[in-house]
This record gives structure tokens, C-alpha cells and sequence, in this order.
């Protein structure tokens, strides 16, 4: 951390001010003051207790430790002050701590925070899968279950495809990432680190290809392979979903070819297999639409959600025809925690941000900045070196290669650009089968000021880790 990003530790504002007297910004840094002079701990010491006390498996990506957040700004334990161009892995596109999102959880708390939908319904499950089912594409009648995490989401997408169509096969692509429960991990396209040592994975799985540059897989090889899949390993009869996500997460922020995905629904209806669209990660405006593949027009049977639609909050959830969601007997369906009706106002509230502050529209004009910018940062910086820049709306990725002519993928440049970021106050996140690409899920709610200073960072952590080289 740079000194001047860094700031002082514990120190509380002593004066008090009123509030006509002092600017909003000033009122901001005295709540960040307390907030983080509540801290009474060190990074070092959390990376300590931590190393003792939890489980190896669970990565984190930076070694600091949060105390508060607010928009896409974030303070660690000892003060020092992040531009966050993460959020939560794609979880705040409304920012942190949205005001209407807290307010609705704290006036759903006053009431109850758990019944089991099970045992004692409630109406903000209700009024939230209203909400999702007229939000989602398609005319045909919708309805919605609710889950608490994404992987959670997948598993439920497959049994409901399973009990509608008496079959057994399911199809996801290369590079798709769907979660780190065991069926979902079968159907995640990514040996490291998520499947190493933990299989066999569940039977009936298929892999088809992905279209790929890189790879110089055209969307006609991808349709080729899906199709060769079908004489070789998965009768299409046998076969109940094709998975796949609108814009590849994980994978590397690719987004499936227009053409591709209406190939995809050609050949679902052809053999009666149900499509599956995993918008976990790409969905509620991350792409300048409330669902990644409405940029298609293809309509899908099912949608996979979580992540940003509940603004910080567990929630999770399958948004289908009705007569497809209807498939399982009563039962079959839920869980304890599934559609918490804390995580239901907090969602209800974050859809209504997006709605009322226009933020797909943000979204897309945000995309656009992110692109543009990137591309000048490159050309001033290192154009042999950017390989990529791709997304959709503001769900865009800059790809490192060694050098432009051979386009090796060179993760160790992106690790260093990360870290370099990182001690100048930005959060990045890597992604893509290479680990060679940098993704960015800044909040759409993020000032043109704050994206602006966490470019800056980006263009001189990209400086700090050519210099490395030279
Ligand atoms: C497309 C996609 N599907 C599923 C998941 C799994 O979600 P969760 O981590 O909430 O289980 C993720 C998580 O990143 C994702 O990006």
C-alpha cells in the first residue's frame, strides 16, 4: 500500500461535526474513521489465526482482512483504503452496503429472519419470485424456486430438467465453471484447482467444446463437437439439459457467440432438451440487460441466479416455464435456508436500485469507458502485451499474453499486476482457463471518479510489473 493511499490507523474523528456544517464527503471519511478505528487487530495477525484455524481449501485471493465497505470502496483492519473492481466475485453490482438494500434487510429483521419457507411461507419469497418471473425473457408463463447459493442453483436446474423430461444426460462446455458441489463440479470445464483429487464425478455428464480464439475453435467446430458428442458418448434422447453460461465466468468473461446460442436452442428443440442458461455470474445487469442471453434474443426453459441479486446477501435461484418448474412432486424441492426472507427484501431492494438509478443502461455505458480505456492503457503501456479486451456491458476482461506474435498466456504478468494493484488500493481478480486474464465486476454504482482513480491504479500496476521484466 502506497503512502498516500494509506490511512492512519485508529484514528477516530474526534471533532464533532454537524451536519450542515460539513460536505457529504466529510461525513463519509468521519463514518470510515470510526468504522475502521473499531479495529483492533492487524492483517498479520488475522493471516495467523487464520493459517490455524481455517481450512487450507478455502483461497483468498488478497492477504487483508475487511472492516468496512461502502459503494465500491473498501477499508481493511488497518485502515488502508481499496477500490474495489471486484465485488464479492460479481456480487455487488449495486455496491456494497447499498443503502435501499440495507434499509429493506434491516426492516425485514424487525420482523422475522427465518421460518423455513417450508414450514411457515412468507411474502417476500413470494413478491420476489413475481418480480424474477416477469423479469426473465420469454412469454411463456414463469416460476421461480429459491436457493441459497449458485452451485445450489445448478444442482436444482438439473433435477427440475431431470423430473420434466425423464432423462438422465446433461451437456456443459469447456471452460464453463458451475459451482463446487460435486454434480457441479462434473459439470465444471476446469481441472484446477476446483476438481483435483475430489472425484469421480457424478455419471451422465457431457463435455462439448467451447468456441475459442485462443484454440481457433469457430462456432461451427463448437457445433460439430456438440454434435459428434451426440453419436459418440451422449444419445440426444438420453439427454435432459444443455448448460451454459451467456458469457463465460470463470472461464475468462468470453460471451457465447450470438449464433452459437441460437444454434444451441435449435437443436434443444430439435431432440426436446431443455436449455439451461447459468446467468449466476452474468446476470441482474452485470451485461447492460437484466440477463446476459436476452443480447441473443434466444429465450431459454431455465435460468440459473445468484450472486448480484441480492446485493450482498445469500440468495440464490431457478427461474423457469411453469410447466418445466412444475415437474417435481411437492417436497422435492427446497432446503432450510432456501429464499431467506432477509436475502428476499435485500433482493427485492437491489432490483429496485437497478431499476430506479438506471443502472443497465450504467452498465453499458460503463462497459463501453472499461473498453476503451483498457485498450488506451495498453497502447501506451505495453499493446504487446494485451492480448484481449472482451465482455459484455461492464462484465469485461483484459487478457495478458507474453508477447502479442505467439500469444502465450502469461498468468505470472496477471499475478503481478494483481499484487502491484493491490499495494496501490485496487482490487482485481484473475480469470480464464490460463489464469492469464484480469476480469472487472466494479459496481455499477461506482463513480466515474472512482472508476477513473481504479484505472489509474491498474495502468501504473501494469507499469510496476513491466518494470519488473526490464
Ligand atoms: C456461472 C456460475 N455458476 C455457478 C456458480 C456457483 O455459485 P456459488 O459460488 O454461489 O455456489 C458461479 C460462481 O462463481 C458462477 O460464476
Amino acid at each position: 500500500m502506497s503512502d498516500t493511499a494509506k490511512k492512519p490507523r485508529r484514528k477516530v474523528a474526534q471533532k464533532k461535526t454537524t451536519k450542515s456544517a460539513a460536505s457529504a464527503q466529510a461525513v463519509v471519511k468521519n463514518i470510515v474513521s470510526a468504522a475502521v478505528a473499531g479495529a483492533d487487530v492487524t492483517n498479520a495477525q488475522l493471516i495467523a489465526r487464520r493459517n490455524a484455524a481455517v481450512a487450507r481449501g478455502v483461497a483468498s485471493a488478497a492477504p487483508i482482512y475487511a472492516q468496512y465497505a461502502e459503494n465500491a470502496e473498501l477499508w481493511d483492519v488497518e485502515g488502508n483504503r481499496y477500490i474495489d473492481f471486484v465485488g464479492g466475485i460479481g456480487v455487488l453490482n449495486t455496491g456494497h452496503r447499498h443503502p435501499k438494500v440495507i434499509a429493506a434487510a434491516k426492516a425485514q429483521e424487525d420482523h422475522y429472519t427465518h421460518t423455513s419457507f417450508q414450514v411457515v411461507p412468507y411474502g417476500p419469497y413470494i413478491e420476489l419470485a413475481e418480480k424474477l418471473n416477469a423479469l426473465a425473457p420469454g412469454d411463456a408463463p414463469k416460476k421461480t424456486l429459491l436457493v441459497t447459493t449458485g452451485a445450489e442453483a445448478v444442482e436444482n436446474a438439473v433435477k427440475i430438467a431431470r423430473a420434466a423430461t425423464g432423462r438422465p444426460g446433461v451437456i456443459a462446455f469447456t471452460g464453463g465453471y458451475h459451482g463446487r458441489t460435486l454434480l457441479t463440479l462434473g459439470m465444471t470445464g476446469k481441472v484446477s484447482p476446483y476438481k483435483k483429487g475430489v472425484g469421480p464425478f457424478p455419471a451422465d455428464v457431457f463435455r462439448a467444446p467451447f468456441p475459442s480464439v485462443r484454440d481457433g475453435i469457430t462456432v461451427e467446430d463448437a457445433i460439430t463437437g456438440l454434435k459428434n458428442l451426440f453419436l459418440t458418448d451422449a444419445e440426444p434422447s438420453r439427454v435432459a439439459a444443455i448448460i451454459i453460461e451467456p458469457v463465460l465466468g470463470e472461464g475468462g468473461y468470453t460471451p457465447v457467440p450470438f449464433e452459437m446460442m441460437h444454434q444451441l436452442r435449435e437443436i434443444c428443440d430439435q431432440h426436446g432438451i431443455l436449455l439451461i442458461a447459468d446467468e449466476v455470474q452474468a446476470g441482474f445487469g452485470r451485461t447492460g440487460t437484466w440477463f446476459a442471453i436476452e443480447h441473443s434474443g434466444v429465450v431459454p426453459d431455465l435460468i440459473t441466479v445468484a450472486k448480484s441479486m441480492a446485493g450482498g446477501y445469500p440468495l440464490a435461484g431457478v427461474i423457469g416455464r411453469a410447466d418445466v418448474m412444475d415437474a417435481m412432486e411437492p417436497g422435492g424441492l427446497g432446503g432450510t435456508y432456501g429464499g431467506n426472507p432477509v436475502a428476499c427484501a435485500a433482493a427485492l431492494a437491489a432490483i429496485e436500485a437497478i431499476e430506479d438509478e438506471g443502472l443497465l443502461a450504467r452498465s453499458t455505458a460503463m462497459g463501453e469507458t472499461l473498453k476503451a480505456r483498457f485498450a488506451e492503457i495498453g497502447a501506451r503501456s505495453a499493446p504487446y502485451r494485451f492480448w484481449d479486451i472482451r465482455g459484455l456491458g461492464a462484465m469485461i476482461a483484459v487478457e495478458f499474453v507474453t508477447d502479442f506474435d505467439s500469444a502465450k498466456p502469461d498468468a505470472d504478468f496477471t499475478k503481478r499486476v494483481i499484487a502491484h494493484a493491490l499495494k496501490r488500493g485496487l482490487l482485481l481478480l484473475s480469470c480464464g482457463m490460463h489464469g492469464n486474464a484480469v476480469r472487472v465486476m466494479v459496481p455499477l454504482t461506482a463513480s466515474d471518479a472512482v472508476v477513473e482513480e481504479g484505472l489509474s491504479i491498474f495502468e501504473a500496476a501494469v507499469q510496476a510489473a513491466l518494470a519488473e521484466e526490464a
